[in-house]
């Protein structure tokens, strides 16, 4: 922690991607939230917690584990995973969370809202806001309710209020809608922990700087083993946040990049999130970007199983980096995740998170390509708050 901030420019534009279109009323509430974000990772007494609290609270540093059987790892491919899944929570999430819920303090504000999907970002924020002492409301998709209850009831235990969202698809587009409807209404004392890397300028570049510990821990730990970098990075994109946070201490590097989004059940509209990919650039959610819309503009309902990856929008930097060619982005169905999930608990001894298999299940469809080649990817969650979804879907395959 504690590297430069790399600002988008001063409307938060990355090259042609990003802004602030908020209503408005949140006009002064994003500009301050610039001021004290920029003030605060200045201030070496703020870093220097934030360290003390991701050590001693989360378990940092989160280890670098070798694969040793999955898709010919440790034979035809090195796979090197970057453990998230065994932060306090079983995330990255509360790496945004925590460092949100500081800078909440240190703005005196006295409530907490989030909006979750998977039920990670909610657990997270919630856990962060009894840390400090904070009360705290979490939206959440009556959709996403239904497929993460095991989420709901932590979020409970944790004393947050989970507040169900029945409009639209019940996802997570509709919790973060209703999050920001609140937030306006609420501006004065509630500070909003958004979960990824979208939103209104300054949420993605203070998301993204929050979690670019992922990379800058992993570049450090990839390089006192092989005494070199990785040739290919790879995560799984929702909003964004995990990836950004690996990729970003690697930008100026030679590598290649992929991020792997959510192919669900098809290419047509409302069988998939793959927003990079089959999207096209819109405004949504207080910024410029790519989006699933149609030919009106309206938002279309994403799909996927995994419910983080299940949104219709992503981060203006991935869009950036789209456009420039820095990062490649793919896709992968349901189906192949949930199976990776599977073989991947089997091969190697741990349970991923189904968002984190698509970029498992990438892998092995990619096995070929990466004979020979140093693979380091975001292992971003565990498996556990997916019990149902996978039981469902058959159970162990
Ligand atoms: C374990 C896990 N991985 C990945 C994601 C996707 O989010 P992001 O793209 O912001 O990392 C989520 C979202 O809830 C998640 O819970």
């Amino acid at each position: 922690m504690g590297s430069p901030v790399d600002n988008p420019d001063a409307r938060g534009f990355f090259g042609s991607y990003g802004g602030r279109f908020v209503p408005e009323i949140l006009v002064p509430a994003v500009e301050e939230l610039d001021a004290a974000f920029e003030k605060a990772t200045d201030d070496k007494s703020f870093i220097s917690e934030l360290n003390r609290v991701m050590r001693d609270f989360s378990g940092r540093p989160t280890p670098l584990t070798t694969a040793v059987r999955f898709a010919g790892a440790g034979e035809s491919l090195t796979l090197e995973l970057k453990r998230e899944d065994l932060n306090h929570t079983g995330a990255h999430k509360i790496n945004n969370t925590l460092g949100q819920v500081m800078l909440a303090r240190r703005m005196a504000k006295r409530r907490i809202i989030a909006e979750t999907g998977a039920g990670q970002h909610g657990v997270a924020t919630a856990t962060a806001a009894a840390l400090f002492g904070l009360p705290c409301d979490v939206y959440m998709g009556v959709e996403d309710i239904g497929r993460q209850a095991p989420n709901v009831e932590r979020m409970k235990l944790l004393g947050a209020r989970v507040i169900p969202v029945d409009q639209g698809a019940g996802t997570l587009k509709d919790a973060v809608n209703e999050a920001m409807r609140n937030w306006v209404r609420n501006v004065e004392d509630t500070f909003y922990v958004l979960g990824s890397a979208v939103g209104p300028h300054p949420y993605p570049k203070m998301v993204r700087y929050f979690q670019s510990v992922i990379g800058h821990e992993a570049r450090e730990q990839f390089q006192n083993r092989y005494g070199t970098l990785p040739d290919i990075l790879l995560a799984c994109v929702g909003g964004g946040s995990n990836a950004a946070g690996l990729f970003y201490p690697f930008l100026d590097d030679d590598i290649e990049m992929v991020g792997v989004e959510a192919g669900g059940e098809g290419s047509d509209p409302g069988q998939h999130g793959a927003s990079l990919e089959l999207g096209s650039p819109g405004i949504f959610h207080g910024s410029l970007s790519y989006v699933l819309q149609d030919e009106d503009g309206q938002i279309e309902t994403a799909h996927s199983v995994s419910a983080g990856l299940d949104y219709p929008g992503v981060g203006p930097e991935h869009s950036h980096w789209l456009e420039t060619g820095r990062v490649s982005y793919q896709r992968v169905s349901d189906s192949d995740a949930l199976e990776a999930t599977s073989r991947f608990a089997r091969e190697e001894g741990i349970l991923p998170a189904l968002e984190t298999a698509h970029a498992l299940a990438w892998i092995s469809q990619n096995a070929g390509l990466l004979a020979g080649r140093k693979v380091l990817m975001c292992l971003s969650g565990r498996g556990d708050k997916d019990m149902e979804t996978l039981l469902e879907a058959g159970g162990v395959k």
